[in-house]
């Protein structure tokens, strides 16, 4: 979660919604004081899936098998129950097909047994798109004399959460290019009916260079960066050698 690093911040705001929920509602059913639970959950979009994970805080319980389930808080109050994610052994479910809304608030409930009992139970509540960092997407390049063909897997078909049907379309991918210190940014545009791999052609580049490219997504919001490692390319020499003195003293513009 965004602000768990700062549990004296989280609490009173923590507080001062549930009083606000109280007043309103009159319940105090959602928004578990997340500080308190025995679980850490973690949201992550990786390879353009939607994976939720959780860690229990205490190693000592060690649970055999897990069941998730969870509520949208917006919606009904229905408690859902996701086929894939009951009585599991790994402690992942994938939610690419269930969750859709990027602004929307999940209500996450885990619970861990092992044989007939139950070792722990925790709730939490998650916020895609705050809380949901883009890991980068996978890319290779192609070095060639001038040019370099940067090459992003996109998936056939985008999932819904980054691409709902109402809610805006945010996937803003950059391309990092580095030759010695200098770091330029390309930013293509994707379109949200982007189907498979992209090819994007950065040129004009200097022959016999060494390029250095990363991928990553501009967070949304106060994200951070995920910044894929780089990938590195010597472009080949020039064939004609006529030229390469004006190249040279050309250097970069
Ligand atoms: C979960 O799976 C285990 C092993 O496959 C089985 O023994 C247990 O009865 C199952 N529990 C439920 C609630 O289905
Ligand atoms: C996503 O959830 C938000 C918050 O509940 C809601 O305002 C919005 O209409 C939802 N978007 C879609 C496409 O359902
Ligand atoms: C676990 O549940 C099964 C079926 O309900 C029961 O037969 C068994 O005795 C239980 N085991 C324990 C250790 O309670
Ligand atoms: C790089 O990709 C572009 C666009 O797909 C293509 O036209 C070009 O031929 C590629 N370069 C090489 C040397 O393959």
């Amino acid at each position: 979660m965004l602000l768990s690093q700062d549990a004296s911040l989280i609490r009173p705001l923590n507080l001062y919604l549930m009083v606000y929920i109280i007043l309103v509602f009159g319940t105090l059913q959602t928004l578990p004081d997340v500080s308190d639970e025995p679980c850490i959950f973690k949201i992550t979009l990786r390879n353009f899936r939607t994976i939720l994970s959780w860690k229990l805080k205490d190693h000592s319980i060690v649970p055999t098998h897990y069941t998730l389930q969870y509520a949208i808080m917006s919606g009904p109050e229905d408690v859902i129950t996701v086929k894939d994610c009951t009585n599991i052994t790994r402690s992942f479910c994938d939610l690419t097909d269930a969750w859709v809304n990027m602004s929307e608030t999940y209500t996450l409930r885990v619970v861990g047994h092992r044989g007939n009992s139950t070792l722990v139970d925790c709730e939490g509540s998650l916020f895609p798109l705050i809380d949901m960092p883009l890991e980068p997407p996978n890319f290779e390049i192609a070095g060639f004399t001038d040019h370099i063909n940067v090459t992003v897997e996109f998936p056939p078909v985008l999932p819904k959460i980054v691409h709902g049907e109402g809610s805006s379309f945010y996937l803003s991918l950059v391309i990092e290019e580095k030759s010695g210190n200098i770091v330029k940014k390309h930013k293509p545009k994707i379109n949200a009916d982007i189907a498979g791999n992209f090819i994007y052609v950065i040129n004009e580049l200097i022959p016999n260079t060494n390029y250095c490219i990363s991928v990553y997504f501009e967070p949304s919001n106060l994200g951070t960066i995920n910044r894929s490692p780089v990938k590195c390319t010597r472009l080949q020499p020039e064939q004609e050698s006529d030229e390469d003195s004006g190249r040279e003293a050309r250097g970069y513009s």
